[in-house]
């Protein structure tokens, strides 16, 4: 998958699913299913934080390990907070930032997902930016309003520099989980507006350079059509990120 400007990037979420002691036979049983030419694109998995000591001892050059969630704090009396520090002491590359399911359910709000992204940058980790709009914005077209001033807001005061770094991970709210994906013409649409308003903000340059995934119920057999977007380098994946068969064909399909 040739993106010409941009690595692709094939992501798993494993939300709160998994155990510690399962991560070294996933890891074992993902590299069996890994290409022999990466051509370019990444592997990332995003996994609960008690999991990231184990997965640090999978890493490697194909490989990178990713978290779900920061505090937005460095340090301090915040009991049972995380910091950035801490998950890249841990060898994190990549940190999810505003999934939806924290925004809905943990408070996560825009100005919280900027402080997170700020503390991830900080520490050189890249922030996986998740935006998307619920099924009844997008039945009242206010799809790319709404996604525009998600973006806009988590990215606010940031400069140019740091907003290459961060990977925006398009998933739609009705399609994560439901079985029901955004059609690739939906998917590109909308990813191809997020670089359009990045054009905007930041310029050619700067666009050109950012990644931008699809989220939303991506499998081994949807993933072909939808990789093949001009604007969606890569896809963040929860489900079929649990089992190293489904998630191999992903990233054997990123890896073309
Ligand atoms: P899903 O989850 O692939 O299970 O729909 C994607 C996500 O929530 O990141």
């Amino acid at each position: 998958m040739n993106k010409k400007y941009r690595r692709v990037i094939i992501a798993g979420n494993w939300k709160e699913n998994m155990l510690p002691s399962q991560v070294h036979d996933f890891c074992e049983a993902l590299r069996k299913e890994m290409p022999e030419s990466a051509n370019g694109s990444s592997v990332v998995l995003c996994v609960p934080a008690t999991h990231l000591a184990a997965l640090a001892k999978e890493k490697s050059r194909r490989l990178a390990v990713g978290a779900q969630n920061i505090s937005e704090f460095d340090k301090g009396a915040h009991t049972g907070e995380i910091s950035a520090d801490m998950i890249a002491d841990l060898g994190a590359k990549y940190c999810i930032v505003g999934h939806s399911e924290r925004r809905a359910s943990n408070g996560d709000t825009d100005e919280l997902v900027n402080a997170k992204i700020r503390a991830l940058l900080e520490r050189g980790i890249n922030p996986i930016l998740c935006v998307g709009e619920s099924l009844d914005q997008r039945d009242r077209d206010l799809t790319m309003e709404f996604i525009a001033y998600q973006v806009k807001a988590a990215l606010y005061g940031l400069t140019p520099e740091q907003v290459k770094k961060v990977v925006i991970a398009y998933e739609p709210i009705w399609a994560i989980g439901t079985g029901r994906t955004a059609t690739n013409e939906q998917a590109q649409e909308v990813c191809f507006g997020i670089r359009e308003l990045l054009r905007r903000q930041y310029g050619a340059l700067i666009s050109r350079k950012v990644c931008i995934l699809y989220g939303g119920s991506m499998n081994a057999k949807n993933c072909a059509g939808l990789l093949a977007q001009p604007d969606i380098d890569g896809g963040l994946i929860g489900g079929a990120s649990l089992k190293a068969a489904d998630f191999g064909v992903i990233v054997r399909e990123g890896s073309k």
